[in-house]
């Protein structure tokens, strides 16, 4: 239970219809799409400025309380979570687009844009914001920054951070600082953005974000392919770039994956009898350009044996291939108790990842469905309790994990491409990093914020 006088001074900060302490609404606010985890914050507010922001934090230092930002709660990793308790602020009033200058390709928002709306108005103006998470539709830029979203595009363009030219933030003992400028170059001093960026809300609030863009591909074509075995689709992988060809979006969906995304969705997939599929997309200003493309990707893949290459190449036929993809997390949610796992390797050693993967599940007869964004390395794995008791889950389970992000680290990878460490990865963090980098990491988080006020419980033990 919070204290009154606390709620006052919220209260008095935020007005009294943004403060929220019912039962329901802190429900609705313990959760992100992490597992099963769920904590409850003492409290919910929505302020609608960074004065608002600047103030909470302020207040939280004196009281020594948690503040917790949330964007849209479509987070992977339980960084939103309020594992602490305490203050959570809703960053859903900064919904708007501030400007955007077409003749820069810049645009500014405020964090609580969600992506795809972001994505459709810049469209009208002819550009394009590539970043494309598979919760666009509900996922906010300020998390989409706090997290450094990857998703299927970022194997040509990049993820979050690449995108990022100026931020304003509310530091965690409550200033205001802006870092960057609105231009391409900048060596004006620490690189504070890119600090904050990828921090998972632990080292500052981002209230305002600027933006470069890019004038939007005018072509694009998607085409599916399936392999008898999972091992050929990763291997072919490679071979399409080593073959001077950069899709767009380059994923890898292995047949469980599929099977259970066709039954969740009640829609069935061209070959769903593969063992793996590869889902190409190629995107460019010259129509030209992408068939022979095309034609390139045809003559490596059919040395892996593929079957018949599908082309969709109307926008309707894209769309239907992408709801599928996009549909795979929500599709393992629905079976069964699980972990997911965020491993990413330099995009040869992928083979290697998926066959350890596959032993590894196998010796410790754990099911692992496993899809992602092969083309920059990134692969999802899932693995589901099923049948398994608590005890073995627990213990086993959580070996299992261990030795597939040794197996991933021995390959040149990482534990997180895209769905950050906060709070259910925190264990292993050791198994990617010396003790000497998360001791220097801490030194910046005490240093910035003494009181371990901003999302504490996160990315350390
Ligand atoms: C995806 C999410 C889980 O790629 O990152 O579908
Ligand atoms: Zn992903």
């Amino acid at each position: 239970m919070i204290e009154k006088s606390i709620l006052k001074k919220l209260v008095d900060i935020c007005g009294k219809d943004n403060v929220f302490t019912d039962s329901e609404i802190l429900s609705l606010f313990s959760r992100d799409e992490t597992e099963k985890f769920s904590f409850l914050p003492d409290v919910v507010v929505k302020p609608d400025s960074a004065g608002k922001i600047s103030s909470i934090v302020k207040l939280a230092n004196e009281i020594k309380m948690p503040v917790i930002p949330r964007g849209g709660g479509t987070g992977l990793s339980g960084g939103s979570l309020a594992v602490k308790g305490g203050i959570m602020i809703s960053m859903e009033k900064f919904n708007k687009i501030l400007n955007i200058d077409k003749d820069n390709f810049q645009a500014s928002v405020e964090p609580g844009v969600i992506t795809q709306v972001f994505q459709e108005t810049l469209e009208k103006y002819g550009l394009y914001y590539p970043v494309d998470p598979a919760s666009k539709g509900s996922c906010f830029l300020g998390g989409n920054l706090a997290e450094n979203s990857g998703g299927p595009r970022a194997v040509k363009y990049g993820t979050t951070k690449d995108y990022v030219l100026s931020i304003e933030f509310v530091s965690p003992q409550g200033k205001l600082i802006q870092s960057g400028a609105s231009t391409i170059k900048n060596v004006t001093g620490y690189n504070l953005s890119q600090l904050i960026i990828g921090s998972e809300g632990t080292l500052g609030i981002i209230t305002k974000i600027t933006f470069r863009v890019l004038p939007i591909p005018l072509f694009k074509k998607l085409i599916l392919v399936a392999f008898d075995s999972p091992e050929k689709a990763a291997a072919a992988v490679s071979e399409i770039f080593i073959n001077g060809v950069i899709p767009s979006a380059l994923e890898f969906l292995e047949k469980d994956a599929i099977k259970i995304t066709e039954k969740h969705i009640g829609r069935l997939f061209p070959n769903s009898e593969y063992d793996a599929h590869l889902l190409i997309e190629l995107d460019g200003y010259y129509n030209e350009t992408l068939e022979l493309d095309i034609e390139k990707i045809a003559e490596v893949l059919y040395k892996f044996d593929c079957s018949e290459i599908i082309l969709a190449d109307t926008p309707e036929k894209m769309e239907s291939l992408w709801i599928l993809r996009r549909a795979v997390g929500e599709a393992v949610k629905s079976i069964s108790q699980y972990r997911e796992e965020d491993t990413v390797v330099p995009r040869s050693k992928l083979p290697e990842l998926l066959k350890g993967v596959k032993e590894i599940c196998s010796r410790y007869n754990i099911r692992s469905i496993c899809y992602g964004h092969a083309g920059d390395g990134n692969l999802h794995i899932n693995l589901l309790k099923e049948h398994l008791d608590d005890n073995y889950w627990n213990n086993e389970g959580i070996e299992a994990v261990k030795e597939i992000f040794r197996h991933t680290v021995s390959l040149g990878g990482t534990i997180s491409g895209e769905h950050g460490i906060g709070y259910s990865q925190k264990n292993y963090l050791n198994i990617a990093l010396t003790e000497d980098a998360i001791s220097l990491m801490k030194t910046i988080k005490q240093s910035l914020d003494p009181n371990n006020i901003l999302n504490p419980g996160k990315i350390f033990i």
